[in-house]
């Protein structure tokens, strides 16, 4: 069984997506922790409202980035969390942190990555600059992260309309629904296969 620590920072919509499919077995996996950098993030209430340990790090609380992460970490060792998820992570982690996953963390992106990725391009502002840029299809994307930005090997990826009255809320909520919500877990159970 593939023991799942989450990173959050918000709302924690794909969190919840990867909880169902852990409950409703098309996951054969758990998820055994969940952290958000932000306190109040509706996502760690998603969490305990399934017996899930949730936990608060912020950077801010901390001396420096390495003592930050290394909180991540221990929370991970201690729930012998094997693969990690950025769902909905809005804080750059370190290359040191990256390696001490050895490849096991994986990233959502609501883009059709190398399009509408990199610094700066995170939650709504993904989709203002695809509304902006005139384009007819997005979506989303999983991918493994390395010691990049959105540039670790992709996974998975599924292409969503852009429709023509769409503004960034609607076109995100759409390519949530059609989108991330089934690539993240698709992802998740290929990797508790062995497959990728
Ligand atoms: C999602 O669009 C995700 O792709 C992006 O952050 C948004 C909020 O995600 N990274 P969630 O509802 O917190 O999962």
């Amino acid at each position: 069984m593939l023991k799942i620590g989450v990173l959050i920072s918000g709302g924690g919509t794909n969190l919840q997506s990867i909880i169902d499919n852990c409950e409703n077995g098309k996951i054969n996996g758990e998820v055994v922790c969940v952290v958000s950098n932000r306190s109040g993030a509706y996502g760690l209430e998603r969490a305990r409202k399934h017996n899930i340990p949730a936990y608060t790090v912020r950077k801010k609380d901390f001396e420096s980035v390495s003592s930050f992460e290394n909180a991540i970490l221990e929370i991970f060792e201690k729930h012998n969390a094997s693969l990690a998820v950025m769902a909905g992570f809005m804080t750059v982690l370190s290359p040191g942190f990256i390696r001490s996953f050895n490849g096991r963390i994986i990233n959502i992106h609501p883009s059709l990555i190398p399009s509408f990725c990199g610094m700066g391009y995170y939650g709504l502002k993904v989709h203002e600059a695809v509304l902006n840029a005139g384009v007819k299809i997005t979506g989303a994307t999983v991918h493994f992260v390395d010691e990049g930005c959105d540039t670790g090997p992709i996974i998975l990826q599924k292409a969503v309309e852009v429709l023509k009255n769409d503004t960034p809320e609607t076109l995100q909520q759409r390519v949530m629904e059609e989108a991330e919500w089934l690539i993240l877990p698709q992802a998740i159970q290929m990797i508790s296969e062995g497959v990728i």
